[in-house]
């Protein structure tokens, strides 16, 4: 597959879903429509200029694969720039640069199989796992689907009507439960965080653990850490867990300086990227700004979207030197065994670097 690339594309429409977040659906030219074909759970890049600086942002995509749609959907942050950009500027017939789709948090699906999942999801945690939970449905129609929904009250419930009428066409393989903190439900059982202990106590008592086949788990850190936790003491095989993590912290790279501004005392490598077949020599300080940065800098279109070492956007494999990498959530160990890196967390160990974009 050919590595995604950024391509202007029209906002078709533009959908408030709760007070603080907003879908939007984005057109595709039939001759991109190759460019654009995604699997269950993938998310796309959102490039744009607010306030007079251009940001980029990975946002999950909400809809199945056969919707004929793509459409993210994005949950305003407490003086988040582009998530304000979203839900109070962005408006349908806008231009928006847009990335292809990446990202794995899918499992394959058998249309013949009879399977069992779980799905956790927490506050805009929803976008992926509903884009799952819809495409199971439909094309594995002898399996299960148990949701558990977390979110502070009702009104910020996204997708509430949605998942009702997924609710009602699947009666008896989709199960809903909704979570509140900061309301009192009806049934004390579905009242409170989603941590760990709230985990273990749905999951046990709303499915049979040991017989699932997969569980999904996306939202914020205390509901992926707990949730994982919670499913391995039930037993659950850590392989058959599957998380997306959106961020936890200011994760994008325009908040920090651009490594030309960066005081640097001491020795750089002689870092050489590949990207689209073409190599370009950049000297990377040991001690400083990650590769991805002072590629970036000098002007190599290189891809990012989150720069905080989950999304993998950024990813290459090292094909010479040693590099040392700040975090490494989003690497599997199969990729980090083939030698893959996160080039936005990576710092040269070595004099000399090679990094493969294309590879
Ligand atoms: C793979 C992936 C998929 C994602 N999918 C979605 C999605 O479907 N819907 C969605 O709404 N968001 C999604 N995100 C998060 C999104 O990319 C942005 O991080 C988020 O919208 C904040 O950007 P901002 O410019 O508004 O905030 P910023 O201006 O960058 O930050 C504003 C404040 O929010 C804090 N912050 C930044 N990011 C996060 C975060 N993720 N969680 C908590 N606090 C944060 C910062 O510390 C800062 O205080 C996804 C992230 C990843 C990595
Ligand atoms: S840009 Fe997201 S992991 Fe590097």
């Amino acid at each position: 597959m050919p590595r995604p690339e950024f391509h202007t594309l029209t906002v078709k429409e533009v959908r408030k879903e709760t007070d603080d977040a907003t879908s939007v659906a984005i057109s595709v030219p039939d001759a991109l429509r190759g460019a654009y074909t995604f699997t269950q759970g993938q998310y796309l890049t959102l490039r744009a200029t607010v306030d007079g600086q251009e940001l980029r942002r990975p946002y999950s995509i909400c809809v199945a694969p056969d919707s004929g749609e793509l459409r993210v959907c994005v949950k305003r942050l407490h003086e988040g720039r582009f998530s304000g950009y979203v839900n109070d500027v962005l408006e349908a017939g806008d231009a928006i640069d847009v990335m292809g789709p990446m990202g794995r948090f899918h499992a394959p699906l058998e249309p013949d199989a009879v399977k069992s999942y779980l799905f956790i999801a927490g506050g805009s945690g929803i976008t992926p796992v509903i884009s799952n939970i819809r495409t199971i449905l439909a094309a594995e129609p002898k399996s299960r689907v148990t949701l558990i929904y977390g979110n502070r009250r009702g009104r910020d419930i996204i997708f509430r009507e949605a998942l009702a009428d997924l609710k009602d066409l699947h009666l008896s393989r989709l199960q809903v439960f909704h979570v509140l903190s900061d309301e009192i439900p009806d049934i004390p059982l579905f009242a409170g965080m989603l941590t760990e202990d709230k985990i273990s106590e749905l999951a046990s008592r709303l499915c049979d653990v040991g017989q699932l086949d997969w569980a999904f788990i996306c939202g914020p850190g205390p509901v992926m850490d707990g949730g994982k936790a919670a499913l391995l003491a039930l037993g659950m095989a850590d392989e058959r867990i599957k998380i997306e993590s959106f961020g936890e912290r200011p994760v994008a790279g325009d908040l920090k300086p651009s490594s030309a501004d960066v005081e640097i005392d001491g020795r750089r490598a002689e870092v050489d990227v590949i990207l689209r077949g073409v190599r370009t020599r950049i000297a990377v300080p040991f001690q400083g700004p990650p590769i991805l940065d002072v590629a970036h800098d000098a002007k190599v279109d290189v891809p990012f979207a989150c720069k905080g070492g989950v999304c993998c956007t950024c990813r290459a494999r090292l094909i010479e030197g040693a590099v040392e990498m700040d975090i490494v959530y989003g690497l599997e160990p199969d990729e980090i065994e083939a030698g893959y890196i996160l080039t936005c967390q990576s710092h040269p160990t070595t004099d000399k670097v090679v990094v493969d974009y294309d590879g």
